[in-house]
């Protein structure tokens, strides 16, 4: 089967800056596939571009086969969007809100009616329904704008941050709304997030984008898998002799320098000062890759103790989304 969503080579520049850079992915029919990444790194854009919001300076992507650069139009039947900003009426009932909204998708009579009370019942808030929106909790009105998203019942549905701000309860309910709108109606989900956990309870594949490119994309399964043998290993004096030496050990098959974060330039002139890099700074941490970490870790540790070389930190790192991040990145996910 044809995929539900292609992405091929989508850029958007604006000025020489380049918020997204190339990216492509496919989505196939009945998937919740994540889009993780910090802050900044073109996740937004990136579904604009694929709801018509804004145009791609460069790229395509096909959605149920339309072209985006052509085809919107029909495109607009086809996807749901939840965007990352509220649009709410305040003053209004999330009932009147969703008439509104639907009656905009052309939708009216019976027909609206019973889609508005099944919206309802979806994201658990048919018993306040008649309560104006401000007075709900942000976690509630997040949840009239999913519904609103649902009205003209989409095929491929955009989240995008859909529990920034949301309190807990309300962060479940999205959950259980996102799991059963994909269980029970098929509905194919694009859900961004900076939130590792999320991504990983709901997605079946993700892919991890930072600084506009896709660094990684895979099951959550593979994608965590990627972290079963690494060890970061802290150390002073790191040369190419001694990484080689590290990755000629049994059980141990890559020795490298971790990707550091670069640190903030110097203040408009002012002098580095070399006596006050931070503790942290004067050793390099080494990524040990290996098959299977206990071993390695064990015939390490006593290479090292054997030629006297001090470890200055040590850390297994645990197999979550975060770490996988940090591993490819050298940063943190959320800073
Ligand atoms: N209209 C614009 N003009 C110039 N740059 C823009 C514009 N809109 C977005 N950008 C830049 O594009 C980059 C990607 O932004 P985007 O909103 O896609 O990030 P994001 O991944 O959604 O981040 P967040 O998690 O904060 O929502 C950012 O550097 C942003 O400043
Ligand atoms: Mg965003």
């Amino acid at each position: 089967m044809a995929p539900i969503l292609q992405v091929e080579k989508l850029i958007k520049k604006y000025g020489n800056f380049e918020a997204v850079k190339g990216v492509s992915f496919s989505v196939e029919e009945g998937e919740i596939f994540g889009l993780l990444g910090p802050n900044g790194a073109g996740k937004t854009q990136t579904i604009s571009m694929l709801t018509g919001i804004i145009q791609p300076t460069s790229g395509t992507a096909y959605i149920g086969g339309y072209d985006i650069r052509k085809d919107m139009d029909k495109i607009k039947r086809l996807n749901g969007l939840v965007p990352q900003d509220l649009a709410l009426y305040q003053t209004l009932s999330a009932r009147a809100n969703l008439n509104f909204f639907g009656r905009i998708y052309g939708l009216g009579g019976r027909e609206l009616k019973e889609r508005v009370e099944d919206m309802l019942r979806i994201v658990s808030l048919t018993e306040r329904a008649d309560e104006p929106v401000q007075n709900y909790s942000g976690g509630m009105k997040r949840r009239v704008n999913i519904a609103a998203g649902l009205l003209h019942q989409p095929r491929l549905f955009f989240l995008d941050e859909p529990t920034v701000g949301v309190d807990p309860q309300s962060r479940n309910h999205i959950f259980e709304s996102v799991l059963r709108l994909n269980r029970e109606r098929g509905i194919s989900i694009i859900y961004t997030s900076h939130y590792m956990e999320e991504v990983e309870l709901l997605c079946n594949r993700a892919a991890i984008i930072d600084e506009g490119k896709i660094i990684a994309l895979d099951t959550i399964k593979n994608l965590v898998a990627m972290l079963s043998g690494v060890i970061h290993i802290g150390l002073r004096q790191v040369d190419d002799a001694l990484l080689g030496r590290l990755a000629a050990l049994p059980a141990v098959q890559q020795a490298s320098i971790a990707p550091q974060p670069v640190p903030p330039p110097p203040a408009e002139g002012e002098e580095p000062k070399e006596r006050e890099i931070p503790a942290a700074a004067d050793y390099q941490i080494v990524k040990i890759e290996a098959e299977e970490s206990q071993q390695a870790l064990i015939n390490v540790i006593a290479f090292l103790n054997e030629q006297d070389i001090p470890i200055a930190s040590l850390q297994v790192l645990e197999p979550n989304l975060e770490n996988v991040f940090l591993h490819l990145t050298g940063k943190k996910l959320r800073e």
